[in-house]
């Protein structure tokens, strides 16, 4: 067992893991974080996604151990108190989900997108979600919420 200490939604944990538990094991099994799912075991559907340091990360794709020393922020850490983030809004606002499995995974995409790009093309959105796939809404209203929450946060800067 290696002993870790993660800065996870703002609160430090300090935890024994075995050395090949996976990021998503940690933050569902050790820490009941469940907002963030496991959809695959090839680490191509996206629904793991969180930030590590800032920037989006497959869960799945990450040791425990690799995570160390570092911040993570989830879905559950997204939100700024009882409020929504605005891509959590915009995702609801404009009926971007159906079943939700892989919501929590494309927002946390979807919010390191603008960091990077603050005002996306439709285009450029497509790219940077095509590593978050979704069985139920052929994408379009998640296009459309990811778009109209980037005008949100223009000038606010994003999480
Ligand atoms: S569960 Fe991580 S990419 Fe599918
Ligand atoms: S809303 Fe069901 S997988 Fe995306």
């Amino acid at each position: 067992m290696t002993r870790i200490t993660v800065t996870v939604d703002g609160v430090s944990y300090t935890d024994e893991v075995a050395p090949r538990t996976l990021l998503v094991q940690y933050l569902r099994e050790t820490l009941g974080k469940t907002g963030t799912v496991i959809g695959c075991d090839t680490s191509n559907c996206g629904a793991c996604t969180v930030h590590l340091d800032g920037r989006s990360v497959k869960s799945c794709n990450v040791l425990a151990v690799q995570a160390d020393g570092h911040e993570v922020t989830t879905i559950e850490g997204l939100a700024d108190g009882d409020g929504l983030h605005p891509m959590q809004q915009a995702f609801h606002d404009a009926h971007a989900l159906q079943c939700g499995f892989c919501t929590p995974g494309m927002i946390m995409q979807a919010v390191d997108l603008i960091k990077v790009n603050a005002e996306p093309s439709e285009s450029q959105i497509r790219q940077g979600l095509e590593g978050n796939l979704c069985r139920c809404t052929g994408y379009h209203n998640i296009v459309k919420a990811v778009a109209a929450a980037a005008k949100a946060m223009s000038g606010k800067g994003g999480e």
